[in-house]
């Protein structure tokens, strides 16, 4: 399946961000600390490169820990790169991602020498939370300035440290099927771009094998490993009374309890991808 998303107003987005990534001194990604690699934007890498970069896995809460730690050292071992997990039940994520920051960028700070840095992450990812708290801490937003558009806006984390931030940017076309499936499960892609049934079972064939014992709590059925994921999908369908016209069981309602389950974490913290996996994944989808 390919999923094509890439609305009119990004195409702008992406001009602008070339333009402004050029003035800024280092990149904050946001990722789902779920799908960490999928999350990531390979378009931001290409725009940012040479740049220094913080990764914040966000919605760790949703996550599995010992995968996020996994993830973690593996991003914090790319060069000039930190890397941090965050959830919108941070108390100071202004205080932890400046740090961050000033760390990343040693030689800047100061009024001569203020720090500018670049918000960025696909939608849905919990961009606005993270701002709109921090916004309701300490941080102070600014109003219209030149140079500014009015997708961006440029928030003052301290008086020589500014967030520069975009709207979410999404790539123009997810050459890696696994990644755009678990995006599609995720929230991150458009509804009309996706067909809920196909994710709901990918999604289903991914959770299977690490944590099938989630599933069998919150469904209350334990299939048989080797149950096609289209069977264990009915099932829940069943179980939950998703009917369709005639009293059938409906697939469509079926993978919307399911995606809507996984969405808010109802099957408790799980991580769809470790970094080996999206490494082949990208590898076969590279070969293809
Ligand atoms: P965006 O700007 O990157 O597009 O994302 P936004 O902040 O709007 O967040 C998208 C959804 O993710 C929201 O839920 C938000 O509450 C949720 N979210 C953000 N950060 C976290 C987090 O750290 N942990 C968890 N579990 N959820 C988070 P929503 O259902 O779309 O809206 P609402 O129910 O909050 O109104």
């Amino acid at each position: 399946m390919t999923i094509q998303w890439f609305p009119g107003h990004m195409h702008a987005t992406r001009k602008a961000m070339a333009e402004r990534v050029r003035d800024v001194d280092a990149v904050v990604e946001l990722l789902d600390a779920r799908l960490p690699g999928s999350s990531e934007n390979p378009l931001l890498a290409e725009l940012t490169r040479g740049k220094p970069a913080l990764k914040l896995l966000n919605k760790q809460d949703l996550a599995d820990p010992a995968l996020t730690r996994v993830w973690l050292d593996h991003l914090q071992a790319r060069p000039a790169t930190r890397a941090l997990a965050m959830d919108a039940s941070e108390r100071a994520p202004a205080r932890r991602l400046e740090a961050a920051c000033r760390a990343l960028l040693p030689n800047r700070g100061g009024l001569v020498k203020p720090l500018r840095v670049l918000i960025c992450g696909i939608p849905n990812v919990g961009k606005s939370t993270l701002i709109n708290s921090m916004l309701g801490q300490r941080a102070a937003r600014t109003g219209d300035e030149p140079g500014i558009t009015k997708t961006e806006q440029r928030i003052m984390l301290a008086e020589d440290f500014a967030l520069i931030d975009t709207p979410g940017l999404l790539w123009p076309r997810i050459e890696v099927d696994e990644s755009g499936l678990l995006l599609a499960a995720s929230g991150a892609v458009g509804r009309n771009a996706y067909d809920e049934e196909e994710v709901a079972r990918a999604l289903l064939g991914r959770v299977r094998p690490r944590y099938a014992d989630r599933l069998a709590t919150r469904y209350r059925f334990a299939p048989a490993p080797a149950a096609p994921d289209d069977e264990v999908l009915t099932e829940i369908g069943r179980r939950r009374g998703a009917l369709g016209p005639g009293g059938r069981i409906s697939l469509q309602k079926a993978a919307e309890v399911v995606l809507n389950d996984f969405r808010s974490g109802a099957w408790g913290p799980l991580t769809l991808e470790t970094p080996e996996e999206f490494a082949a994944w990208c590898a076969a989808a590279a070969a293809r």
